[in-house]
């Protein structure tokens, strides 16, 4: 979000250096940084870790992430080398303090090789049973003070609910400037999400129109073709409501629902998100089966393979209750929105891998054409492709070459690819940069941590109750369970389910 500077002199330090996160994301966004020039001259990364790793089998194993998941596809010898040399490993207890002490005399160290302050980043790439003895052990040893501009990266699961996330955010607190903590939320650094905002605030054709008087509904769909993976003993204690929607789909929902910031600042932007979020109905017990739908899959068949289905996955409970998909219907309750319906959905193993917003505009107040001029035609549709596809498409009504007057739904279409010709930077290469700069706009606060918890704390409290009896209840590679269907059919709609072209299916979908 920042203009175009590079950071500080800083030092990267990875709890959790050897993990899967580091060695997807955050080397593979790093060195694409460097590549870039975006990293400062003087800069150092520590991955801190409990395994024994030489510095040269630690190379290693980032070179292989790099050359996999980098943006640049061809990594020369040279560059890996260059930047590898700034890249160094300590096998570290979380737990005790001699680690932390050793991690003091080197930023001391680069402070005075460097002669300069060096900015200490902190980045918690570990299981939440780690974050609190790091957190006490950081603040003993001093080490992340405002006056060493520090920063402390903390990756999801935030919470678990909204009470153990208010007791994070105390234990954070109680550790740390709030200016110092940077929560991610990994979908706010994507591309085509920060474009949210662009499209809104830098165009002055759609915000007049965006509103109960011109919006009939909006619709949010994150799918995805993989199931759990790895991730089976993580994923049971957490579900889609947890892991996809407490956090990014309600992000989403907020972005398209704000008001317009006064200024781009982390705090202007992050006060009119937090609206949002307070202004989001919250459900009664009682309601939550008629508001919310889950679903489980099971076997089915992705792009001609057979896949397992949910239960039969590695550390997954053969009964097990955790939902594999979520659909929410939520209303926020202000003058801008007061009954217009957001839909969100969110499910592994789903047909195919989108996630896109649709925001469905309400028909002419008038239909002045003959009965046969407007057989097909539709109310305009925006549609914002986050992923896989990126971009835009408007969907609006045109009249069909010919004699008669005949209408047609036309489509104005903006698409990243046809537009740029780099790939746009991944987010986790947005995100840490930002952190280097100290620019919060694109991390959470807590009371958005908070607000966007008590939202969905009524329906966590109801399923984590009930087992479904009817689990798994949607085939895998189709779009989820039948109820998610009737949940929006009641309302005289149907799911969006194809972003810049047509689905790999015929949609049968009214709208669509
Ligand atoms: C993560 C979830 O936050 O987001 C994963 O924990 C999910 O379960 C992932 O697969 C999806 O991210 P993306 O960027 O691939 O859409």
């Amino acid at each position: 979000m920042q203009s175009a500077r590079r950071p500080d002199p800083t030092a990267i330090i990875i709890f959790g250096g050897s993990g899967d996160l580091a060695w997807r994301k955050l080397i593979p966004a790093l060195f694409d940084l460097y590549l870039d020039a975006w990293l400062p001259e003087q800069f150092a990364i520590i991955g801190v870790d409990i395994k024994d790793l030489s510095r040269t089998k630690y190379h290693e194993h980032l070179h292989d992430g790099v050359k996999k998941f980098g943006r640049h596809r061809k990594v020369t010898a040279k560059a890996w080398k260059e930047f590898a040399g700034h890249v160094s490993y300590r096998k570290m207890d979380f737990t005790e303090g001699g680690g932390y002490k050793d991690l003091t005399g080197q930023l001391t160290k680069f402070g005075e090789e460097w002669k300069t302050d060096v900015c200490g980043v902190f980045y918690m790439a570990v299981p939440p049973r780690f974050i609190e003895p790091i957190a006490r052990q950081l603040k003993a040893h001093k080490l992340a003070t405002p006056e060493k501009h520090a920063r402390i990266i903390i990756e999801k699961p935030f919470g678990h609910d909204f009470a153990s996330a208010c007791k994070l955010n105390n234990l954070l607190s109680d550790c740390f400037d709030e200016r110092s903590i940077f929560r991610i939320d990994h979908y706010l650094g994507k591309e085509t999400v920060q474009n949210i905002m662009a499209f809104r605030f830098a165009n002055a054709l759609f915000e007049p129109i965006w509103n109960r008087r011109y919006i009939d509904h909006v619709q949010i769909t994150v799918s995805e073709e993989v199931g759990v993976e790895h991730r089976g003993g993580y994923y049971e204690g957490a579900g889609a409501l947890r892991d996809m929607v407490q956090n990014h789909l309600l992000q989403l929902l907020c972005l398209v629902a704000m008001e317009p910031p006064v200024r781009f600042t982390a705090d202007e932007v992050r006060n009119r998100k937090v609206d949002v979020l307070h202004a989001i109905r919250h459900y009664r017990r009682d309601q939550v089966h008629e508001y919310a739908v889950r679903g489980q899959y099971g076997p089915g068949w992705i792009e001609g393979k057979k896949v397992k289905g949910y239960r039969e996955e590695s550390e997954v409970a053969r009964d097990s209750g955790t939902e594999t998909f979520a659909a929410l219907k939520l209303f926020v309750d202000n003058w801008r929105w007061q009954d217009v319906p957001f839909y969100l959905r969110t499910g592994k193993r789903l047909q195919e891998k989108l996630s896109v917003i649709a925001i469905q505009f309400r028909p002419v107040p008038h239909q002045a054409f003959p009965v046969e001029a407007v057989e097909d035609w539709q109310p305009n549709k925006l549609i914002i492709a986050v992923q896989p596809q990126k971009g835009i498409r408007l969907q609006f009504q045109v009249k069909r070459p010919g004699l008669k007057m005949i209408l047609n739904t036309a489509d104005m279409l903006f698409s990243y690819t046809d537009a740029y010709e780099h790939e746009p930077p991944e987010s986790y290469e947005t995100l840490l940069l930002d952190v280097m700069l100290g620019d919060a706009t694109l991390f959470m606060r807590r009371d958005q941590i908070e607000a966007a918890w008590k939202v969905v704390d009524p329906v966590l409290r109801v399923w984590d109750n009930t087992t479904p009896p009817d689990f798994p209840d949607y085939v895998a590679g189709r779009w989820g369970p039948e109820e998610a269907e009737a949940l929006i059919a009641r309302d005289g709609h149907s799911w969006v389910s194809m972003a810049m072209r047509e689905s790999k299916v015929a949609n049968d979908g009214k709208d669509d």
